[in-house]
């Protein structure tokens, strides 16, 4: 745990809306371990990062340079007393080094039933045009442990919801988001809460 605060700090990563964001914010609120302690986006228009200025937490818009090819943030999340980073709808692939420095303290929310539906390009609406052009007749959400493979480390939890045949990829996208604003809270402060063990 970081020397800074007695609380497990977290950072969320996040490209865009950020209604996970949001619902983890809230979550975390009272929280006695757990604190959200920084927003971390790409886009210095992303919508989480509005949410970030009114729940009053501190926020970082990181870049492209600097992430691909410098220390990745990793010195900067290290001095803000970041232990835990999730993402939640993260854009850009994270680049080793910042891997390395959270070893099983980094989570990333998939909107897809993991291994079909991941990899490079598949993000939000997407993911859910392509599982219903493949006639799938489910879907769901996998919230794995981040490697150095596109949405390819240790799953940890999954959760599924049916695809009607009537259904579009907006009609799944908001089936999808609400299984996530059910579960990704809580699976974060379960494997959160294993850090403080190891
Ligand atoms: C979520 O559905 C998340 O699963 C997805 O982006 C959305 C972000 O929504 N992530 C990916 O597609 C990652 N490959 P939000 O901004 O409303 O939380």
């Amino acid at each position: 745990m970081s020397g800074l605060s007695s609380k497990i700090q977290m950072a969320i990563f996040a490209s865009g809306t950020g209604s996970n964001a949001q619902k983890i914010i809230e979550y975390f609120n009272d929280n006695p371990q757990i604190k959200v302690g920084l927003i971390v986006s790409n886009k210095p228009e992303a919508g989480v990062l509005n949410i970030a200025k009114e729940e009053g937490i501190p926020s970082l818009v990181i870049d492209k340079e600097k992430f691909f090819k410098g220390n990745a943030y990793v010195d900067e999340l290290k001095e803000k007393g970041i232990d835990f980073i999730v993402l939640a709808g993260f854009l850009w692939k994270i680049p080793s080094l910042l891997i390395k420095a959270y070893p099983n303290r980094m989570i990333n929310i998939h909107p897809a039933l993991l291994p079909k539906y991941g990899g490079k390009g598949m993000y939000g609406s997407r993911v859910h045009e392509t599982v219903i052009s493949a006639k799938e007749k489910e879907s769901g959400i996998t919230i794995h442990y981040v490697d150095d493979l596109y949405d390819h480390g240790k799953i940890i939890f999954q959760a599924k919801c049916a695809v009607e045949e009537n259904d579009t990829p907006e009609t799944l996208a908001k089936k999808i988001h609400l299984l996530e604003h059910e579960n990704f809270s809580r699976i974060i402060e379960q494997s959160a809460k294993n850090i403080v063990k190891t």
